[in-house]
């Protein structure tokens, strides 16, 4: 096989040159880590089912008219992508207190918020992500408001949508991350969802017994981490091989 030019390599996906200009390759490793890289480890599979998952359910998103970086799958642990211009901010929604809110604003997790809620955190390891207002956003010129508005606008129709799709299979979306870029199309800039949307960044509950099947139980080693994921790619239909 022709090597290729590996463009980047995060916690847990590799980028490299895509076969045409304007395209990557998106490739899922089977690492995990939480807490800011304080805490290792390997989901055997992880990768497999992410790349299915997040394939899946980008795939339902352009369905209704979200602008999204997917291309198309190219095998079991790649995906063909746009190449963007990442913004570097993380937009997390939230329906259900969890997580750091849960931590932070001493709400009990699990407890439902009376609307859902963005935050927005600075993309940066070495700082731990450091949650941000629009105000830091537009003053260090991260993203403009027009950006803010747009991604803001976007996440809130992606979380309506994967929330009832992930009801319909027996899920509660507690909370998610999502990431956007740039791309340039029709002499104009355009934002698109990208990254990837899978268990490592939802957090998703089973709606009878609030077990959680998601990467909480890797980071609250609650074991059975891979099973988990096996049961969400089962409940959207998308498990590579029935095990
Ligand atoms: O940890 P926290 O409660 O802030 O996470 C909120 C949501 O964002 C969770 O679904 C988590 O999986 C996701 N997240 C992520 N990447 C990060 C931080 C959070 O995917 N760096």
């Amino acid at each position: 096989m022709a090597r290729r030019r590996k463009i980047y390599e995060g916690k847990a996906k590799v980028l490299f040159e895509g076969p045409e200009p304007g395209t990557i390759v998106q490739y899922f490793k089977d690492d995990a880590t939480a807490f800011n890289n304080q805490k290792k480890g390997t989901i055997s599979g992880k990768g497999v089912l992410n790349n299915r998952i997040s394939e899946f359910l980008m795939t339902r998103l352009t369905e209704i008219g979200i602008p999204t970086h997917f291309i198309r799958a190219l095998n079991m642990r790649e995906q063909l992508v746009r190449q963007v211009e990442i913004i570097p901010i993380e937009v997390v929604v939230r329906n259900v207190a969890a997580g750091s809110m849960s931590k932070r604003l001493g709400i009990p997790e699990g407890t439902p918020l009376p609307r859902s809620i963005v935050e927005y955190y600075y993309k940066n390891d070495e700082l731990g992500d450091p949650m941000v207002s629009e105000e830091h956003i537009t003053a260090f010129g991260w993203a403009s408001t027009q950006d803010i508005d747009d991604m803001v606008h976007l996440t809130l129709r992606v979380n309506d949508y994967l929330s009832g799709l992930f009801l319909g299979v027996g899920l509660k979306l507690i909370d998610f991350k999502l990431e956007f870029g740039r791309v340039w199309e029709d002499e104009e800039m355009r934002i698109v969802l990208a990254d990837e949307i899978s268990p490592d960044n939802c957090r998703l509950w089973d709606v009878k017994t609030n077990q959680k099947l998601d990467k909480d139980r890797f980071r609250q080693d609650l074991g059975g981490v891979q099973e988990a994921y096996q049961e969400v790619a089962r409940r959207l239909g998308v498990l590579p091989v029935e095990v």
